[in-house]
């Protein structure tokens, strides 16, 4: 007989750091005004992570939160996944700070690179690990500190991005398979629209580079919203197709929180519900890989997410990479 592993989602968890960046003190940095910022992206305020706190920081208190949730002993974990583009440091992976942190010796641990999709895609690789019956007890996290490779002098970036951190335990199942379906994409001739040019093999960090301040994130933002809204549309009715459901099986969507407009016009381009949508984008800001965790974590808090629900989590992001999963919460 044939003995198929599924997967079981015990809980989530996320963090956000305590100090809030409002449009009003950007005013104050930058030539720009809280109605410039509110009208083109919806962000009222963000998150901005301590001096002393550092990425893997905010990792492990997001984990800490699912890992009480779920009752697991750190023992239980065999194998961490961070998502991340604001690593602790370039070597080792912030996996790494953060297995030491948690005191999770029992668990292989590595960084995925993806971006705002990084969460899908890291659901998409726990899926697979799982099922394959590689390992029993994973740990996703998508993290942020964007605000340490921000250039706080660049109005086009500085006033749309925000830090925090989000988790979610995945364990092997018999009777479970609450990630329903999971859809990626990706294209590489986009590099250049949102990147980090400097402090990889292809420019190495020198004096230069630091006054021209390629250290920090640049990014052409209207190619990106374009490409965005298409490819978040697609994904989302991809995750729906291979998963055999419609618009009417999703209870609730959450989408990745860069700019109200590109939810909008994401939802309208896919046919989805516009109740179903949840919006935490006024508060945070775009936190990359640790957006949609993060906002699926506080719809459950709140009560917007019953046991049994299917919601559809959806990103896009530098890569490019875009993509969409379907998740059964049942805790
Ligand atoms: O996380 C995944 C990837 N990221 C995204 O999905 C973000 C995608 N892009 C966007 O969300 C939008 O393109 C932005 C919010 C970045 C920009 O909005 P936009 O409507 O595309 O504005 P724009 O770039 O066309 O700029 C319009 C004007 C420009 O002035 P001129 O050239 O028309 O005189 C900008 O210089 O707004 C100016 N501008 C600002 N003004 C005040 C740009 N940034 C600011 C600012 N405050 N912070």
């Amino acid at each position: 007989m044939e003995n198929k592993i599924g997967v079981k989602i015990l809980s989530t968890g996320s963090y956000v750091p305590e100090r809030i960046l409002t449009n009003f003190d950007l005013e104050k940095m930058v030539e720009t005004s809280d109605e410039w910022i509110s009208t083109r992206t919806g962000i009222k305020e963000r998150r901005i992570i301590a001096k002393d706190q550092t990425t893997s920081d905010l990792a492990y208190n997001a984990s800490m939160k699912a890992i009480e949730k779920a009752k697991i002993s750190v023992d239980d974990i065999d194998l961490i996944i961070v998502a991340t583009i604001s690593p602790d440091a370039p070597m080792p992976s912030t996996a790494c700070y953060l297995q030491k942190k948690l005191k999770a010796f029992n668990a292989d641990v590595f960084d995925i690179s993806a971006a705002c999709s990084g969460f899908i895609y890291g659901t998409t690789i726990a899926k697979a690990f799982i099922t394959s019956g590689l390992y029993k007890k994973v740990l996703l996290v998508g993290v942020e500190a964007l605000s340490r490779v921000t250039d706080w002098t660049d109005r086009n970036t500085c006033v749309l991005f925000g830090d925090g951190a989000g988790a979610m335990i995945f364990e092997a199942s018999q009777e479970d398979n609450d990630i329903v379906s999971t859809y990626l994409g990706a294209d590489g001739t986009h590099t250049e629209l949102l990147n980090i040019p400097a402090g990889g093999s292809a420019m190495p960090t020198t004096k230069e580079t630091v006054e021209q301040k390629l250290n920090f994130v640049k990014m052409l933002g209207k190619e990106v919203f374009k490409v965005a809204v298409s490819k978040m549309a697609l994904a989302v009715n991809k995750a729906q197709e291979l998963a055999g459901l419609t618009d009417n099986d999703i209870n609730l969507y959450i989408p990745h929180q860069a700019n109200l407009r590109i939810i909008d016009a994401v939802a309208k381009k896919a046919g989805v519900t516009n109740e179903k949508v949840y919006i935490n984008v006024h508060k945070y800001g775009n936190m990359s890989a640790a957006t949609t965790i993060v906002a699926l974590d506080e719809a459950i808090q709140e009560g917007r997410v019953k046991k049994g629900d299917l919601v559809e989590l959806v990103a896009f992001g530098a890569g490019l990479t875009w993509g969409a999963c379907i998740l059964k919460i049942n805790f």
